[in-house]
C-alpha cells in the first residue's frame, strides 16, 4: 500500500472491518482452528455458531490478536493483525469477552468502569464530555440510575450488561460480542436486541458469539457455524439456531484465567478529572 496520508486513511475507512483467511491457530500442541475464512462488511451482523469447544471464542481472540495465529492472515479495517499491529485502528473496535466478572480488580463504579472504554494506550486521560458520553452508554444498557454503585455487588447479568455498555461508549465501527445472551434474563436479551437494532440504523458492524440466535433473530441475516474448528456452514442462519438448544450444547464452561479486559487497552487505570 503506497500513496499519500489521504489515501491510506481513504482506504482504511473502506476496508472491510474483518477479513480472516486461512486462519490456523494451534494452542499447546491442540489444533484448535484449521483453515477459518470469515468475512464482516461494513455495516453487517454475522453470528458465530458452534458447540462448546468448537473454537468460536479463539476465532474471536485470534481477531483481536489475543491468541497468535499459527497460519493464515486476519485483517481488522484492512490491517494485518499480526505484521501491522501497531497501525490497527483498535479504537474502532470494541469487545465484550465472554463471561468475565466487571468487578474483578479495583473497586469501580459502573460509571467508571464504562469510562474506562473511552481510554486508549496514548491518551490517558478521557475525552471532553466522558461523563454524559458514559452515561447514555449504561443508559442503553437499562444501568444509567445504577451509575454511582460499585459493580462488585451488581449480579451477573448486569455486570454483562455493563461490559456492553464500556464497548459501546466508544460508538466502534466494529462491535465484537462473545456470547452477551447468556446469563442475562429475557427482558436484557430484548434490550440488547434494542440497541443493537439501534447500532445497525448508525452502520455499525458486528460479529456476535451464540448458541441460539434467541431475540437476535430478526437482527442476523447471516451465520458462520464452526464444527471442530473448521467452518460448516456460512450463510442464513440455520433453522436449528433459531429458539432451542444446539444439542451438541450441554453446558457452559468456566473459562477462568481468561483475560478480563482487552489487553489492548488499560483497564480501570482510571484518571477521571
Ligand atoms: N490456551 C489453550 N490451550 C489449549 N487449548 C485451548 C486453549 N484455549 C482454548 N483451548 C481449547 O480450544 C478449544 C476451543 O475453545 P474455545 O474457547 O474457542 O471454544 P468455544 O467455541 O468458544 O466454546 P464455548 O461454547 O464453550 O465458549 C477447546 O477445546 C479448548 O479447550
Ligand atoms: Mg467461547
Amino acid at each position: 500500500m503506497t500513496g499519500s496520508r489521504q489515501d491510506v486513511a481513504a482506504y482504511e475507512s473502506m476496508a472491510p472491518p474483518v477479513r480472516v483467511r486461512g486462519l490456523h491457530v494451534t494452542l499447546d500442541s491442540a489444533r484448535i482452528l484449521q483453515g477459518v475464512d470469515l468475512d464482516v462488511r461494513q455495516g453487517e451482523m454475522v453470528a458465530l455458531l458452534g458447540a462448546n469447544g468448537s473454537g468460536k471464542s479463539t476465532l474471536v481472540k485470534a481477531l483481536l490478536s489475543v491468541v497468535p495465529a499459527s497460519a493464515g492472515t486476519v485483517e481488522l479495517f484492512g490491517t494485518d493483525v499480526t505484521t501491522q499491529r501497531r497501525r490497527v485502528p483498535w479504537s474502532r473496535a470494541g469487545y465484550v469477552p465472554q463471561r468475565v466478572g466487571a468487578a474483578s480488580g479495583t473497586p469501580a463504579t459502573a460509571l467508571e468502569v464504562v469510562s474506562s472504554g473511552l481510554l486508549d494506550n496514548r491518551r490517558l486521560r478521557p475525552p471532553r464530555g466522558w461523563r454524559d458520553l458514559a452515561l447514555s452508554a449504561l443508559d442503553e444498557v437499562g444501568l444509567a440510575d445504577r451509575a454511582h454503585e460499585t459493580v462488585r455487588v451488581f449480579s451477573g447479568g448486569q455486570q454483562q450488561r455493563v461490559l456492553i455498555a464500556r464497548a459501546l461508549v466508544r460508538r466502534p465501527d466494529l462491535l465484537v460480542l462473545d456470547e452477551p445472551l447468556s446469563g442475562i434474563d429475557r427482558h436484557s436479551q430484548e434490550a440488547l436486541a434494542a440497541t443493537l437494532t439501534g447500532l445497525r440504523e448508525r452502520g455499525t458492524s458486528v460479529l456476535v458469539v451464540l448458541h441460539e440466535l434467541g431475540p437476535l433473530a430478526g437482527l442476523l441475516a447471516r451465520a458462520v457455524v464452526l464444527r471442530h474448528g473448521r467452518v460448516v456452514h456460512d450463510g442464513p442462519p440455520p433453522p436449528a439456531a433459531a429458539g432451542h438448544r444446539d444439542p451438541e450444547h450441554e453446558h457452559h464452561h468456566a473459562h477462568d484465567g481468561e483475560p478480563a479486559v482487552d489487553p489492548h487497552r488499560p483497564e480501570l487505570r482510571l484518571e477521571l478529572p
